[in-house]
């Protein structure tokens, strides 16, 4: 029988964080049990948790673990200040997991605010006001996600065809997900004839994860190689291209999964209409625009290999930007917790997050 999507990808209990093995993923559901930060830091690198919002979550309970990790009975002051040094050094230890999604960095300076303003005055009292930030900082995305489906799904016609890239949905986030919450709500709202989902090379997000979340919804799902995605918006009745983000800088600009830039040009050819759906958290207003977004890139294997087995040509040099810059000119609504931008500048940006 075919695994069923679990409730939750990130999960706190016994005072551990239990991280659903996205890798093995759709065939095998396994939570791997994580006690301290290292092991954190390991996961978001190996993409055994991965999504912008997902990665920040996870960082965020990877600071528990540093706290429980350094804490012991009966400090004196000067111990529990030295308790937070060492958070801090976890902290800037574990920012460095990966470079494009601001959601870690964001959650990690959430979490350094609560070390640094904590009037605990022992390692309890700073573990639990850490938990409860984190635990918080899970609840609060899922609510986010939920509302921008609802404003998302405001502008999908009944009868719509729309596309997606990458994974932006329940395992990409807290639950629901962002740019799946908006096809969510619509298919909800019996407005969608079929969402056409990109395979998403080369980690397969769009084949092994988004293709499985709409399956179990079951929606009306047909999967395509990036390279048909030309080909789907030129012939198929497709109405919005709908995608997260792992950063929105200043301006507008989004960096989201490879790929999702030659989709945004389509659409824009094709007057096909493009969608961004992500949470405040995502929008990084220190970030002037897209030119100043770090891109990561990831091994040469991950292009050269499948499942371990070699299957390139011996050798040969691989380019593996993993993400792309989309220009806020090609977007033609950004969806947020806070509300809708339609032809996101800086200037609305700007309103929107004051
Ligand atoms: O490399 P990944 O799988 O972490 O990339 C994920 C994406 O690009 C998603 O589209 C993005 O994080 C939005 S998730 C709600």
């Amino acid at each position: 029988m075919q695994p069923s999507l679990p409730n939750r990808a990130i999960e706190w209990r016994e005072q551990c964080l239990f991280l659903l093995d996205q890798r093995r993923l759709p065939l095998t559901v396994d939570f791997l049990r994580l006690k301290t930060p290292q092991e954190a830091f390991a996961a978001i690198k190996q993409m055994v948790v991965r999504g912008a919002p997902a990665i920040g979550i996870t960082a965020a309970y990877a600071v528990v673990l540093s706290a429980q990790q350094h804490s012991v009975s009966n400090m004196t002051d000067s111990e529990l200040q030295s308790l937070k040094t060492l958070i801090t050094a976890d902290i800037d230890y574990l920012a460095l997991a990966r470079p494009t999604a601001v959601n870690l960095a964001w959650a990690l300076a959430h979490m350094q605010q609560i070390v640094d303003g904590c009037s605990a005055v022992d390692a309890t009292g700073l573990c639990l006001a850490l938990e409860q930030a984190a635990v918080q900082m899970q609840q609060a995305d899922v609510i986010a996600n939920r509302r921008m489906g609802e404003l998302g799904a405001a502008y999908i016609k009944k009868g719509s065809a729309v596309m997606t890239h990458c994974n932006a949905g329940a395992l990409a986030t807290a639950g629901y997900g962002t740019a799946l919450g908006v096809i969510r709500a619509a298919h909800a709202q019996g407005k969608l004839s079929c969402v056409f989902a990109n395979e998403t090379r080369p980690w397969f997000q769009g084949a092994r994860l988004t293709a499985w979340e709409l399956q179990q919804e079951g929606i009306t799902t047909q999967l395509l190689a990036d390279s048909a995605a030309a080909s789907a918006i030129q012939q198929k009745a497709i109405e919005w291209i709908i995608v997260g983000a792992d950063r929105v800088a200043a301006n507008g600009d989004v960096a989201n999964k490879i790929g999702t830039y030659a989709l945004a040009v389509l659409a824009r050819y094709h007057g096909k209409k493009f969608m961004v759906v992500a949470p405040d958290s995502t929008i990084d207003m220190a970030t002037s625009s897209g030119a100043d977004i770090e891109i990561e890139e990831r091994a040469a294997s991950e292009l050269t290999e499948l499942n371990g087995t070699a299957f390139a040509a011996p050798k040969v040099a691989a380019w593996n930007p993993v993400f792309d810059i989309t220009p806020a000119d090609l977007v033609d609504v950004l969806v947020t917790n806070r509300g809708v931008i339609e032809a996101p500048n800086q200037a609305k940006i700007e309103a929107l997050m004051a």
